[in-house]
């Protein structure tokens, strides 16, 4: 099969045989792949695949599944590696139903961010009906899920984003105030959003000197939610805020999770997202579309921070 391999810090275009398959696991034809920063950080030699995942970059595809019970089926898939390629191993519970009237393309910008931001508003975050959540970088693939996400569950949302153009793009998909970073400072305009109030929780995937500043802008009570540290994975912070506060600090990775904990992530978007993907009330912002060829040129139009909303690969 086609596929994409790393090659120093750069992707080229490889053969390889179709995978092996695990127990529980299923073959899956891939029409199109999704771009994640993760891929990028791979790519760089900073996030290494884990112990059993493919080398092959790609967290999400989505396609038909070509063995087993499942045969013929239209799917979409979260993965741990492999989806930059023809053919991807899957384990059977990390499937999903192709969303009615969505392509391929489309469908395959969802697992990554679905499951990341529905673990980390909810599970993590005890996101609830009409509160209020900041989300950094909400033009980013992440930031656009999780601004459908928040709203379709009753919360009111405040982005950041770093143009004008972008934060257009966050309003335009239902958030109430987006600021723009780099030409305003977030905490000023979030307390004049919220009316000095703060927000219940915040959404971070910037980390380092982001942490005090979001700890100054939670209400007591907030949860603070990283999943990401661009600015650093060191943060000073004031304990007394977080006593006084009463905050909650917490976050996860997705990758590393056990088949078991995907599993109930995917059971629980299937109840609670998928009615919505399949009447076409939310779904995922398609920013640009490259040939699986083209892969190098993908996470190099990622990285140059053009885009607002998911990167994808076409592989049929
Ligand atoms: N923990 C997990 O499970 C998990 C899973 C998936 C992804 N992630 C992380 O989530 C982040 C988003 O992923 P993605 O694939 O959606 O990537 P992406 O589209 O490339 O997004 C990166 C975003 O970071 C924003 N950003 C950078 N500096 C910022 C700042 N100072 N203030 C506010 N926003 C800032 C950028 O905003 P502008 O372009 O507007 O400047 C950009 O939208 C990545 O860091 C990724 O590693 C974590």
């Amino acid at each position: 099969m086609k596929c994409i391999e790393i090659c120093g810090t750069r992707l080229v275009v490889a053969e390889r045989p179709v995978p092996k398959l695990k127990a529980e696991e299923v073959l899956v034809k891939v029409h199109a792949a999704g771009v994640n920063r993760p891929d990028i950080l791979q790519r760089k030699g900073l996030y290494p695949p884990p112990p059993g995942a493919s080398d092959i970059p790609g967290l999400e595809i989505a396609g038909e599944i070509v063995t087993g019970a499942g045969k013929g089926k239209k799917i979409v898939a979260l993965v741990t590696g492999g989806g930059y390629a023809e053919y991807c191993a899957v384990p059977a519970k990390q499937c999903l139903p192709l969303p009615k009237n969505m392509d391929f393309t489309t469908a395959a910008g969802i697992p990554e961010t679905y499951f990341t931001v529905w673990t980390n508003l909810f599970d993590r975050g005890h996101l609830k009906k009409g509160e209020t959540i900041l989300i950094h970088g909400g033009a980013s693939g992440i930031g656009t899920t999780a601004i459908q996400i928040a709203r379709a569950f009753g919360a009111k949302v405040i982005v950041t984003a770093g143009t004008d153009k972008k934060c257009r793009a966050c309003k335009k998909l239902g958030a109430q105030v987006a600021i723009n970073y780099k030409t305003k400072d977030f905490v000023a305009e979030t307390m004049r959003a919220t009316k000095k109030a703060g927000v219940d929780v915040v959404l971070d995937m910037v980390g380092g000197d982001y942490l005090p500043r979001n700890l100054m802008v939670l209400k007591a009570g907030g949860r603070h939610v990283s999943i990401a540290m661009q600015h650093g994975r060191t943060a000073e912070l004031d304990i007394f805020q977080v006593m006084s506060k009463r905050l909650i600090l917490t976050g996860s990775t997705l990758r590393p999770r056990s088949v078991a904990d995907k599993a109930a992530i995917a059971k629980a978007l299937h109840k609670a997202v998928w009615p919505l993907l399949n009447k076409g009330k939310l779904g995922p912002v398609v920013d640009k579309v490259f040939p699986l060829t083209a892969a190098q040129d993908a996470h190099e139009y990622l990285e140059s921070a053009a885009q607002a909303g998911k990167v994808i690969l076409k592989v049929v």
